[in-house]
This record gives structure tokens, sequence and C-alpha cells, in this order.
């Protein structure tokens, strides 16, 4: 028997969906910008093992030579995103959502045995509520990480008014590495949250579409089944 339960609000719904736009006009306006003084490798001495980026890859995205239209475009879109952002963070404190989110002191040790069972080597989860402890520790990071492109593209926007904050990140130089690595964190930390819903399936994603998704239930005992992977409700949690 399934049942139909609620899972996500709607703020977050909207908060989690407006940042992909805000974030895909973000990045590839600053590809834009980065573009212009591309000084970012991975290597050693003369040795370049990976250059950000390639000649092909700007070519293939046609960004060359839109330095201004990318500041312009840059400038805006991080208003949109640190207002979604603020938005999200006191929703997430004032509703109490961030019980769901924030990890607790099993995080750590459990996000290993989620990641062995996603990789298909161990069976059998540690019980959870909204989410599991790697997702918990992965979205806690995502905030941070958040919170730390505004603040390092703050610093590099207005390095002389904003000084203290430059200062603060390392000076205008490695507030600039900063706000770059965060990025491609970023978009790793994307990557791999795509591949999870894709293997989470339908039911899970359309919770954060609709609000709402099935859950098995013993038509018997009318209590939710133990299923893989893993039985969402059922469990109590340390934070609850
Ligand atoms: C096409 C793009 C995306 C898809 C399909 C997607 C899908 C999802 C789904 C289905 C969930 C719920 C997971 C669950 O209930 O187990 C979720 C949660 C989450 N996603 Fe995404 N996501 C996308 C883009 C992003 C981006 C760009 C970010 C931020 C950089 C992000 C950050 C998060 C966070 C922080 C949560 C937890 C939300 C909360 O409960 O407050 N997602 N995502």
């Amino acid at each position: 028997m399934k049942k139909v339960i609620h899972k996500h609000p709607l703020a977050i719904r909207w908060l989690h969906w407006l940042n992909f736009p805000i974030l895909t006009i973000m990045i590839w306006s600053g590809l834009l910008i980065y573009w212009a003084n591309d000084v970012y490798r991975l290597g050693w001495g003369d040795r370049t093992v990976l250059k950000f980026f390639p000649g092909s890859f700007n070519k293939a995205l046609n960004i060359p030579f839109r330095l201004a239209e990318g500041m312009s475009i840059h400038f805006v879109f991080m208003w949109l995103f640190a207002i979604n952002g603020v938005i999200y963070f006191l929703y997430l404190v004032f509703s109490g959502e961030w019980k769901f989110i924030a990890p607790n002191r099993n995080s750590l040790k459990e996000s290993w045995l989620v990641i062995l069972h996603d990789l298909r080597i161990k069976r059998g989860l540690p019980p959870q509520k909204k989410y599991n402890a790697a997702q918990r520790i992965a979205y806690t990071a995502v905030i941070i990480m958040g919170l730390g492109m505004l603040l390092t593209g703050l610093a590099i926007y207005k390095p002389v008014q904003l000084n203290w904050l430059c200062a603060m990140f390392g000076g205008y130089e490695w507030a600039r590495a900063e706000h770059f690595t965060i990025t491609i964190l970023l978009v790793l930390f994307f990557l791999i949250h795509i591949i999870q819903v894709i293997f989470a399936g339908w039911n899970n994603f359309r919770a954060m579409v609709t609000g709402f998704e099935t859950e098995n239930i013993d038509a018997k005992t009318e209590t939710a089944m133990p299923t893989e992977p893993i039985n969402t409700k059922s469990e109590t949690d340390e934070q609850a």
C-alpha cells in the first residue's frame, strides 16, 4: 500500500529551484570575465596538467571577447544569488528545517556507510529522517560554499571599499583564487548531486517539484515498510 507524505515545504522548493538558473548564469558570466585573465592551472613548475580553460572549451562555449557583457550580467545576478541565499538561510533557521540539514555527531561516521551503500559495497543504511548523513554534510557544505562564494566575490568586486574583507581572505590575489576554487567545488557538487538525484529516482525528484512523495506502507500494521533505498520517516532522529 502506498501513502502520500509531505516532504519539502513550498519555500524550500522555490528557493532551491531558483538557485539553478541563477547559478548557471553566474557561472557562465563568470567564465566570460575569467577568460580575460585566465591564470589558473593544475600542474607544477612549467608542467601543466590542466589549464583552466583550454581554448577549445572557450571556443565551444563562445566565451572570448565578452568581458564587459560578463561583468554586467555577473554583477546583476549576484544580487539575486545573495537575496535568494539569505532568504533560504533565514527560512531554514526560523522554520526549523535546519534540523534536517545540519550534520549531527554521528553524521561523519554514518556518511561512510551511505557511500559504501551507494557504491553497492554494503547493504543497509543507518536510520535517517529527511536526509541521510552524506546529504547533511553535502548540503551544509554547499551552504557554506555559497557564503564563501558571496564574500570572496564581494572582496574582489570592491577590493578598495571592502579592503578589510579582501584582507580577511588574504588579499586580492588569494580572494580571487578562493572565488575560483569554490566555483569549481560547486560545479563538482552539482555533478554529484545530479547523479545522486538520478539514482534516487522519480519519487524523490518529484517531491522537490510537488512537495510530496509516496511511501510504502504495510497494509496490516499501517506503518512504513523498510525499503531500499532508505526508510526516510520511520526512525527517530537525535535532533527531532
Ligand atoms: C537540475 C538541477 C538540480 C536538481 C535536479 C536537483 C534536485 C534535488 C532534489 C531532488 C533534492 C531533494 C533530495 C532528497 O529529498 O533526497 C535536492 C535538494 C537540495 N539541493 Fe538540489 N537539485 C538541482 C540543483 C541544485 C543546485 C544548483 C544546488 C546548489 C548549489 C542544489 C542544492 C540542494 C540543496 C542545498 C538541497 C537540500 C534542500 C533543502 O532541503 O533545504 N541543488 N535537489
